[in-house]
């Protein structure tokens, strides 16, 4: 049985029961499948491949430690020594941590965008991209993802802007910039706002400048699992110092000196816990990004020799920082569905995630703003697979993933 987002439309979700699909039966495949660990068989690796990972080092720890001794748990010297450092090595004039990745993307949008304003958002992200533009009362307009880089479609974007358009909130999705000049044309020609939430994407280059040089405002997430990660943590970058003061104002209630409150914020501070580990982390990230390009250069030569697993595209002029490496599996390839294909690789030893199952327009939450128009990005949710991706990846692992990926599609190709 598979469960298939169907009929969202206005707020209401309908979630309807398909069929399963059925493929044809061959004597072949039969064979081939009793070879599978989930039938029963050995598996290519007892041991799962690592999917991520996020362990501290003894200098992190000691770096959390000297704080904690200090009893300055607040925002403080290191958030700041974070902040200048992260400024520095994305080419931007202002680093503003904050809570998460999402209140970053608050922050972002509240001066730069009006209620009731439209802003061009991607149909394929996280959640946040969209909710944020939500919760500041904008309506959001789902623009497709296209079909090989899975990033925003920018031919779509610029087909749906009209008078009411005052932004574009565009996600380096994977950690794979999206085509900025693409981006900063429509945007100089429609007199757009541009944020880009680099959530994914830390220490990302577009025609060889870091993402601190463009757009109004930058967005990062460190949370737990991101290729910079202090548990729960944001960044917002700017290069403008109004915006930047704006920002700042509205991650700590406004307050322009003890106890006066120029106007209404929030508390959307990190704190020096999660800065003493950003600094640290951050003299390795770095090596790690670099780890993480070798390894998935390792993979594309390996889909390079599977027919029917297509590799992920990097858009032109992008140096991707590969925060999950994301396969599709090409339609009319295989006799099994993506889930059947990722539980199969599960049980020869590697593990696998849907990053995302449901397109954004598909999400109960957001279905009011669905037109329909937005077929890449909802077919790409039961085609996508990523694989385990970090900077421990060592050539075993990759060696187990390849096999098993080709043990699996191999009994399954049609
Ligand atoms: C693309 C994108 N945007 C925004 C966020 C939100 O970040 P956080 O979880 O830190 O709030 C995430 C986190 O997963 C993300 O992947």
């Amino acid at each position: 049985m598979i469960y298939k987002a169907a009929g969202i439309k206005k707020g209401i979700a309908v979630t309807q029961v398909a069929s399963s699909p059925t493929f044809p039966r061959s004597a072949r495949r039969d064979e081939k499948q009793k070879l599978l660990a989930m039938n029963g068989a050995k598996p290519v690796s007892e041991k799962a491949v690592p999917f991520m990972s996020t362990a501290l080092t003894a200098e992190d720890k000691a770096a959390v430690m000297k704080v904690l001794d200090s009893g300055m748990l607040r925002a403080a010297s290191q958030c700041a020594a974070f902040e200048a450092r992260w400024a520095e090595m994305t080419g931007c004039g202002h680093a503003m941590t904050c809570a998460n990745g999402t209140v970053a993307l608050q922050l972002a949008y509240e001066p730069l965008i009006q209620p009731g304003d439209e802003v061009l958002v991607p149909a394929w992200s996280y959640i946040a991209t969209v909710s944020m533009v939500v919760a500041r009362g904008a309506i959001p307009i789902f623009v497709d993802a296209l079909p090989d880089t899975m990033q925003i479609d920018m031919v779509d974007a610029a087909r749906k802007v009209t008078r009411k358009t005052t932004a574009i909130a565009a996600t380096h999705l994977y950690g794979c910039p999206v085509d900025i000049d693409a981006v900063e044309a429509l945007a100089g020609k429609a007199n757009l706002a541009v944020v880009y939430d680099s959530a994914q994407g830390h220490l990302a280059k577009y025609k060889g400048q870091p993402m601190g040089a463009f757009g109004d405002a930058v967005t990062y997430s460190m949370y737990a699992t991101k290729n910079l990660a202090t548990g729960e943590g944001g960044i917002i970058t700017c290069n403008e110092d109004s915006l930047a003061r704006d920002i700042q104002l509205l991650r700590s209630h406004g307050e322009t000196e003890k106890y006066l409150h120029e106007h209404i914020g929030y508390n959307y501070r990190m704190n020096d816990m999660a800065g003493a580990i950003g600094l640290s982390r951050l003299d390795r990230l770095p090596q790690q990004t670099a780890q993480r390009r070798i390894n998935a250069g390792k993979y594309d030569k390996i889909l390079a020799g599977i027919d029917g697993l297509i590799a992920p595209s990097i858009t032109a002029g992008a140096e991707a920082v590969y925060h999950l490496y994301v396969l599709q599996l090409a339609p009319g390839k295989f006799a099994c569905t993506r889930d059947d294909f990722a539980n199969a690789l599960k049980a020869e030893g590697v593990p696998t995630a849907v990053h995302y199952p449901r397109s954004l327009p598909n999400q109960p939450a957001l279905a009011e703003f669905s037109n329909d128009d937005t077929p890449v990005a909802d077919g790409l949710a039961s085609r996508v697979l990523a694989l385990p991706m970090h900077h421990d990846l060592t050539d075993d692992h990759i060696r187990v993933v390849g096999e098993a990926l080709n043990k699996v599609a191999e009994a399954y190709r049609l």
